[in-house]
């Protein structure tokens, strides 16, 4: 079953106010993306495995930690996840970089993927797939399953602002994910968007309407 881990550390809380208030220019919810995206970063890894190698200090020998195990992936669903890579990058600058871009199709309403880029050594590495916002749960439902049809087999999901619903069908359809989010919202709206949220996050960091 999919853990769901809500980070609810001070900093990345008063981050997210400003982030929802609807007076915060883009750059500024860019830097704001960014910089939660990297504080939850730490949570989201803190699984990562350690093995002990020999070092020399200044003041001599000595054994010390350094990661090992799966090599890890990170993959923006694009295109509101892209906001949230650099924060990832910054913890761990030799992560490769997939991308996933879907639409929905207009008569079937089903998620189409119109662009994925992945790793080539996906099977082997732990992915953090990034999104903002989990509202349905259809683009995150539809993305993971193309990593997983594509070879993927360990996957963290990572948002900032969730919907009950979201995150029910994301738990449903991909059990093994877990899930980490700085906020559970009250619900959706008729549009599909996460109530109170905070608008678009695509057209927010992009400045686009
Ligand atoms: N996508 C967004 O950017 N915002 C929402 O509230 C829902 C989906």
């Amino acid at each position: 079953m999919s853990k769901v881990v809500v980070i609810d550390h001070p900093l990345i809380q008063h981050k997210l106010t400003f982030l929802r208030d609807v007076t915060t220019g883009s750059k500024d919810f860019r830097d704001l993306v960014r910089e939660m995206s990297m504080l939850m970063g730490y949570e989201v890894t803190r699984d990562l495995q350690l093995r002990d190698i020999e070092i020399e200090t200044p003041m001599g020998k000595t054994m010390s930690k350094t990661l090992t195990g799966r090599k890890l992936g990170i993959v923006p669903i694009l295109r509101a996840g892209l906001g949230m890579v650099d924060g990832i990058l910054q913890l761990i600058p030799a992560a490769k970089v997939g991308h996933v871009g879907l639409y929905r199709d207009p008569q079937t309403l089903e998620p189409v993927e119109y662009y994925c880029k992945l790793p080539s050594d996906v099977s082997e590495r732990q992915l953090i797939v990034l999104d903002p916002m989990l509202a349905t749960g259809g683009s995150a439902k539809a993305a993971i399953k193309f990593l997983k049809d594509k070879g993927a087999m360990n996957i963290k999901f990572v948002c900032l602002i969730a919907s009950p619903e979201g995150i029910e069908v994301l738990k449903e359809t991909h059990p093994d994910v877990d899930i980490y989010v700085a906020s559970i919202d009250e619900k959706l709206d008729d549009h599909a968007y996460i109530v109170p949220g905070l608008g678009d996050a695509g057209d927010r960091l992009f400045g686009t309407k």
